[in-house]
């Protein structure tokens, strides 16, 4: 495809899905972002900027597609077939969330759309941010209805690149106020312990007799300022079962609730870990869907990703993509809980 091509394409759109029942998901260019989520009964359950000119700026990552690698990788650089690839280190000595122009600030092209699904493209040429390889990205959302939004991440490339891709939605069931109330089920027995600079050291640690056990259900509040001066920030193992009735694939990874409304969420994966973080960095600097400044802790993200640092830590599972394999990562929200 001809660059000429895709400058020309090169508008920002925002589309909206909706279901039979009034359930909707609106959906925007830049990152590819999640910008609103609305339950039937008309609460808000997302955060998101009032003005969508935000979303290019979004240095809180809020409901945008997050890649070529999410999360921290130690100093910058990986190596594959024994050539070192420095990629950009926005935190420095480090790279996070796709580096300095990361596919969050990309305006991504609308390829397919219908009522209840939209799929944007990306072409994340050979050497962006200091990655191998041109890589070709999509991400569909679809909304089914049963009051589910599904994400699904596809990407292929020329030539061997880590990629995990995550979308970074902070859920605030109750529409409103902060999320300390909200009661959260981890179906995760491990998780990933890190060091000094919040990199992954390799190990997997059991959450038993910490604040990190969410195997039977907490609220948010009653352990964060154990877990750290921010909160929750942390990356799960999701156990095996129980998966999915209608794709055995899928696992069973969180449930959210909050209490006053009733409003819950379900969530599913086929990947293996999911970072919890409570908005612990939110600090009032942006203005959210309803204009009021988005605040510590009013929103928690539950991203599904693969293992921190992965690329540097042998004992981890391969984030690796070679020419000829698919990347494919899905996630179901399920807004009407069965669980
Ligand atoms: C990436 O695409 C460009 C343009 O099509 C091509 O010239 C280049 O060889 C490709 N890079 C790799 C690593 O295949
Ligand atoms: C990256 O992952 C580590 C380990 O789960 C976590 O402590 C850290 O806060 C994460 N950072 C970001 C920005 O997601
Ligand atoms: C709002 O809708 C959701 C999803 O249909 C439901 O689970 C929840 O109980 C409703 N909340 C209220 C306050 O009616
Ligand atoms: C997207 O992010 C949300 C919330 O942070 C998470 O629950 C979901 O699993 C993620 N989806 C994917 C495909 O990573
Ligand atoms: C995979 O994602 C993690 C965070 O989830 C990131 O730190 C890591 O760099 C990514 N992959 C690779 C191959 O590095």
């Amino acid at each position: 495809m001809s660059h000429a091509f895709i400058c020309m394409l090169h508008t920002t759109m925002a589309i909206t899905l909706a279901n039979a029942n009034g359930f909707s998901v609106s959906t925007f260019s830049t990152g590819a972002s999640v910008t609103d989520i609305k339950l039937p009964n008309g609460t808000h359950v997302v955060l998101g900027y009032k003005d969508l000119e935000d979303y290019s700026v979004n240095s809180l990552y809020i409901g945008c597609t997050v890649g070529r690698c999410t999360n921290r990788t130690a100093n910058a650089a990986f190596t594959i077939g024994g050539v070192e690839y420095p990629i950009s280190a926005n935190v420095a000595p480090n790279h996070l969330h796709g580096g300095f122009v990361g596919f969050n600030k990309l305006t991504w092209r609308v390829t397919a759309q219908s009522e209840t699904s939209v799929t944007y493209s990306l072409l994340s040429p050979d050497s962006d941010q200091g990655y191998p390889g041109n890589l070709s990205v999509t991400a569909t959302y679809t909304v089914t209805p049963n009051n589910e939004l599904i994400i699904e991440y596809r990407a292929s490339t020329d030539k061997p690149t880590p990629v995990n891709l995550t979308n970074h939605t902070y859920f605030n069931l109750a529409g409103q106020g902060d999320i300390l109330g909200h009661t959260l089920t981890l179906n995760a027995d491990n998780y990933t312990p890190t060091d000094d600079n919040l990199v992954p050291t390799g190990d997997l640690a059991s959450v038993r007799g910490t604040p990190l056990d969410f195997l039977s259900s907490h609220t948010i509040g009653e352990r964060y300022q154990q877990a750290s001066d921010v909160g929750y920030d942390n990356n799960f193992c999701i156990n095996a079962t129980p998966t999915l009735e209608s794709d055995p694939n899928l696992k069973y990874t969180a449930k959210l609730e909050e209490p006053t409304t009733g409003n819950c969420l379900e969530v599913y994966t086929n990947q293996p870990c999911v970072q919890l973080y409570q908005g612990g960095y939110l600090d009032g600097s942006v203005n959210g869907l309803d204009g009021s400044p988005i605040l510590k802790y009013t929103g928690l993200c539950l991203e599904t990703q693969k293992h921190p640092n992965a690329i540097n830590q042998p004992r981890f599972p391969s984030t690796l993509l070679c020419p000829g394999q698919e990347y494919y990562s899905k996630t179901v929200w399920r807004f009407t809980c069965t669980r």
